[in-house]
């Protein structure tokens, strides 16, 4: 399984069929999903490693024999969430089918245990053929999703079952087998995660306990429903999350840059971030010595929230956290009003709950006065639910 939850594996079968799965593998891209094409190796009569390379980004190979230090096979079968065979002939459906590993992309679905897809395309008198059909049952019978052929015009002159079908027939299904719709395509979203630190001199900060999980699990379901995804993380582990951009910042001031500089082009704004609300008046230039460190002075630091939310053209959704321990909800939708936020997700985090965990409770509030309770849910089932609110806000 991948970081991003989105990785590809496109089989290529030797079919004319192949120039048409040109158009899949960019259908996929903008969908949101990060593709490897595996073509078989006589495939490449018909669309060559290098258009491959050029549409998806990445190496084309269609044999273990290449790259043995990387065992490709192994690798792509750990990375790839979902494996979509497309075109699928007879001979590669029939390989399929007796779990052969004679090339590379049937050592990968050996390897794999990722859901595949498989599209095949060819005569219709070769579709219809027992032994076809009954390669296509077993195949079924172990869990692999076939698409049935389009009826239609065939290469050369005759006409039946067996065509491949259009890009967004196989698009729509391989969204389906999936389970994830790319509901969010073509949105902008920026999302703070972690927690700001400011410096009292050159080696103590003010800081808190956030850990960024909640942040980047956000980001992640935000890029899994298609979403075109920014991040700001505050003192975040150095994680990454593939197609994902992600901005490193340590203060609430470089936040604050960030954010200005980012906010207009986005469409929802994520406010996950602990951010600190005050800081040194003066920042030492050195170490403090124990003697010189009895008291802080601080002022202030700006409501980020806030300043977004005063500058907000119409359209765009912003999503705040409230962290309490005490007056929970009374203090959130006070909180909710001071800073203009259409959705906020509040969190008793008394003892420093919350931080840290993999697990959340609290609450989801919105402008309208709409209230849902959450008990122990994985940060990242969170995350989807708190998309869905967006979702409903953007209608
Ligand atoms: O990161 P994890 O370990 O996964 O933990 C998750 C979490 C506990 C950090 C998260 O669930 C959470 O509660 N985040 C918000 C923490 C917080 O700063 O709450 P607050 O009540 O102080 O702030 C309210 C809102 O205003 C927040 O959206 C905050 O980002 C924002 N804010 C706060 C202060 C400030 N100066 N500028 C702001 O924009």
């Amino acid at each position: 399984m991948s970081a991003s939850g989105r990785e590809v594996v496109l089989g290529v079968g030797a079919g004319i069929a192949a120039y048409k799965a040109c158009d899949v593998v960019r259908r996929l891209q903008d969908h949101g999903f990060l593709v490897t094409v595996v073509p078989t190796p006589s495939s490449l009569n018909f669309v060559g490693a290098a258009t491959w390379e050029a549409l998806s980004g990445r190496e084309v190979a269609t044999q273990v024999w290449e790259n043995i230090p990387g065992v490709a096979h192994v690798r792509l079968a750990q990375e790839a969430d979902f494996i979509l065979i497309a075109p699928a002939t007879a001979d590669l459906i029939s390989r399929l089918a007796q779990g052969r590993a004679d090339d590379l992309l049937t050592n990968v679905v050996l390897a794999s245990g990722a859901p595949i897809m498989v599209v095949p395309a060819m005569h219709p008198h070769m579709w219809t053929n027992p032994g076809t059909m009954e390669n296509v049952q077993m195949l079924r019978s172990r869990g692999f999703t076939i698409l049935d052929p389009d009826i239609g015009r065939l290469t050369g002159p005759d006409v039946g079952v067996g065509r491949f079908p259009d890009t967004a027939r196989i698009i729509e299904n391989f969204e389906g087998m999936v389970g994830t719709t790319a509901d969010l395509l073509g949105r902008k979203i920026l999302i703070t995660a972690g927690g700001t630190r400011e410096p009292i001199d050159a080696v103590r900060y003010i800081g808190n306990r956030s850990s960024g999980k909640q942040g980047f699990a956000i980001a992640q379901a935000a890029f899994a429903r298609g979403a075109d995804v920014e991040l700001i993380a505050a003192n975040c582990p150095d994680l990454e999350i593939e197609g994902v951009h992600i901005t490193r910042v340590e203060t609430t001031q470089e936040m604050q840059t960030v954010l200005e500089a980012r906010f207009d082009l986005c469409d929802i704004l994520v406010m996950c971030a602990a951010v600190a609300d005050a800081k040194p008046a003066y920042v030492h230039e050195g170490k403090l010595s124990k003697e010189e460190y009895t008291s802080i002075s601080l002022i202030k630091n700006p409501d980020l929230l806030a300043e977004m939310s005063s500058r907000r053209r119409e359209g765009q959704v912003l999503v705040g956290f409230a962290a309490e321990t005490q007056d929970h909800l009374e203090s959130a939708r006070a909180k909710m009003e001071r800073k203009g936020v259409d959705i906020l997700y509040v969190n008793d985090v008394t003892g420093g709950a919350i931080f840290g965990s993999d697990i959340t409770s609290g609450t989801i509030l919105t402008r309208s006065g709409g209230k849902m309770e959450v008990n122990d849910a994985a940060k990242d089932t969170l995350a989807d639910v708190l998309l869905d609110h967006v979702l409903f806000q953007l209608g």
